[in-house]
């Protein structure tokens, strides 16, 4: 299972690459606005600084929504440098976008997918991962994790590659249900990964190792 941070605060992801279990980045504009980055360039600016700190994947996402500016706004993206996978929202002209980028060689990420109809869609156009937001979707009283069992089973049925990346990750017990349920990936925020670290006995049993090692030594 590959771990990217959802998030575009550098601190945060040089705080997850530190830990070494960091595979990759997802933002979007809500999150870039969060960091209170303004304008193209300097929007480009901030993708080229965390392509510094990750190895690979990178997600920038589009704010165009019709054919031709989502594909121009892809390549420019994709030209930032060659970590960068192009985050497409999945309406029509997406699909479209995706299928172009695709047939380009250009990662691709479809964002904002709900239903296993359109992560069906996502993988026909041949995205590289396809983003079902699990938290938004408990939000609504809907079962997120079940979303991603859904689009799994399709894609094996198909052998589709396109790889299944649970987003809108809201806590600890998320990670835990989607690598149950076998999601390629998880995008999550740095406390939850950092939640999986926590255990009380882990603590109470290290403070005892150490207190005898204190009294055998003393
Ligand atoms: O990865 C998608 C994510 O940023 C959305 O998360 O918490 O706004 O639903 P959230």
């Amino acid at each position: 299972m590959k771990f990217f941070i959802d998030t575009a605060n550098l601190q945060e992801i040089e705080e997850a690459q530190a830990l070494g279990i960091l595979d990759g980045v997802t933002t979007n504009p809500s999150l870039m606005a969060r960091e209170g980055i303004k304008g193209k360039e300097n929007i480009y600016k901030h993708y080229k600084a965390i392509c510094q700190i990750v190895d690979d994947n990178v997600s920038a996402e589009v704010v165009a929504t019709d054919y031709e500016g989502m594909i121009n706004e892809g390549l420019e993206l994709a030209e930032i440098d060659q970590k960068i996978v192009v985050k497409v929202p999945l309406i029509e002209a997406g699909i479209k976008a995706i299928r172009y980028l695709s047939d380009k060689n250009i990662r691709t990420n479809a964002t904002l997918v709900f239903s296993p109809g359109q992560a069906l869609l996502a993988a026909k156009a041949g995205a590289t991962y396809v983003s079902p937001f699990i938290g938004r979707l408990d939000d609504i009283s809907e079962s997120g994790v079940e979303l991603i069992r859904q689009i799994l089973a399709i894609y094996s049925n198909y052998d589709f590659d396109t790889q299944v990346l649970a987003a809108s990750i809201r806590h600890t017990r998320h990670i835990i249900d989607c690598a149950l349920a076998g999601a390629d990936v998880a995008t999550c925020p740095l406390s939850a990964i950092k939640g999986l670290l926590k255990h009380p006995l882990t603590d109470i049993g290290l403070e005892k190792f150490l207190a005898d090692y204190r009294k055998s030594q003393a």
